[in-house]
C-alpha cells in the first residue's frame, strides 16, 4: 500500500484493525485522498484473514467535519460528475466485515455519512451529528438523505437536512444513530472492547449476520426472511457451527477457526 497521508492504520491487534482519520488541521475533513486511502485499506482488510473487525475513529476531539469544502470549491458540475468519490464510498459500503465507529466531537456532513457506513456507533457525550450541507447550497451526497431517514425516521432526517441543525449524542442515541453514549475518555476503549469481542465470534456467521441486517434496508420483509433462512442454512455446513454447539454441550469456550 502507498504511504498514507490522511489516515493512520494500526497493526491488527486481537483481530481488530484500527483506522484513525488524521487531518487534525481540518477537523478530519474527508478530502478525496482520505476516502481513497480508506477504500484501499478496507479492500486490503477484506483479504487479510487476521482482520476480523475494523475500528474507525477520528481521535479524541472530532470525528469528521464532512467533505473538504476547500477541495469541493474547485469542482464545477462536470468535475462533480467525474468525481471518483462515489466509487470510494461504494467500496467502503461493500466492506463485508464489521465496522465499529468511535465518535467524539463533530460528525457532520460526509462525517455523519461515514459514521452511518459503520455497523455500530459508540459516541462520546460531546458528539454532535448533523447534515449541514444545506448551508452550502447543496444536499448530502454520500447517503445522508437515504441512510439517515432509515436510521432516525422522516421527521428528524428532514429536520437535520433542511435546517442544518446539529443534534447531541443523547439525541443520536434516542433516534437510533448511535447504540451507546459514554464519556469521551471512554469512547475509543468501549468501541475497541466491542470490536474485540466481535472478533472472537465465528467470522462466517458474523459476516452473514451483517449482510442479512443490511439487506433489510433494501428489500421486502419476505425476501429478507428468505435471505436470512438461506444464510442460517448455509451456516449449518460450517465447522464453527459444530464447534459452537459442541462447546456449549461440553461446557467449555468455543474455539472458532472461520471454517
Ligand atoms: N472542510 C474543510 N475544512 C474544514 C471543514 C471542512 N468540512 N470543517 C472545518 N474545517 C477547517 C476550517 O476551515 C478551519 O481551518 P482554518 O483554521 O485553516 O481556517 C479548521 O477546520 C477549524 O474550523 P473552524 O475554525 O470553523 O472551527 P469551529 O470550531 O469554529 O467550527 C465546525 C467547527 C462547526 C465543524 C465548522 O468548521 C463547520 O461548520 N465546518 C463545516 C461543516 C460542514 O458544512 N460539513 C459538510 C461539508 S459538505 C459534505 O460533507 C458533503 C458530502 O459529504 C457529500
Amino acid at each position: 500500500m502507498q504511504d498514507l497521508q490522511d489516515i493512520i492504520v494500526s497493526d491488527v491487534q486481537k483481530g481488530v484493525l484500527t483506522i484513525t482519520l488524521n487531518r487534525p488541521e481540518a477537523y478530519n475533513a474527508l478530502r478525496t485522498n482520505l476516502l481513497q486511502e480508506m477504500a484501499d485499506t478496507l479492500d486490503a482488510a477484506v483479504l487479510n484473514d487476521d482482520v476480523k473487525a475494523v475500528l474507525v475513529t477520528g481521535g479524541e476531539k472530532v470525528f469528521a467535519a464532512g467533505a473538504d469544502i476547500k477541495e469541493m470549491a474547485s469542482l464545477d458540475a462536470v468535475g462533480v460528475m467525474n468525481d471518483p468519490r462515489p466509487t470510494y464510498w461504494r467500496r467502503i459500503n461493500a466492506f463485508p466485515k464489521p465496522m465499529v465507529a468511535a465518535v467524539n466531537g463533530f460528525a457532520l456532513g460526509g462525517g455523519c455519512e461515514l459514521m452511518m457506513h459503520c455497523d455500530i456507533v459508540i459516541a462520546g457525550d460531546n458528539a454532535q451529528f448533523g447534515q449541514p450541507e444545506i448551508n452550502l447550497g447543496i444536499i448530502p451526497g454520500a447517503g445522508g438523505t437515504q441512510r439517515l431517514v432509515r436510521a432516525v425516521g422522516k421527521s428528524m432526517a428532514m429536520q437535520l437536512v433542511l435546517s442544518g441543525e446539529f443534534i447531541s449524542a443523547e439525541q443520536g442515541r434516542d433516534f437510533g444513530l448511535v447504540s451507546e453514549v459514554v464519556i469521551p475518555e471512554r469512547t475509543l476503549e468501549r468501541a475497541r472492547q466491542l470490536a474485540e469481542k466481535i472478533a472472537t465470534k465465528p467470522p462466517i456467521a458474523v459476516r452473514l449476520a451483517k449482510e442479512a441486517i443490511l439487506k433489510s434496508y433494501e428489500t421486502t420483509l419476505d425476501s429478507g426472511l428468505n435471505l436470512e433462512r438461506k444464510a442460517f442454512t448455509m451456516l449449518a455446513a460450517t465447522e464453527d457451527r459444530n464447534e459452537g454447539i459442541a462447546a456449549f454441550m461440553e461446557k467449555r469456550k468455543p474455539n472458532f477457526t472461520g471454517k
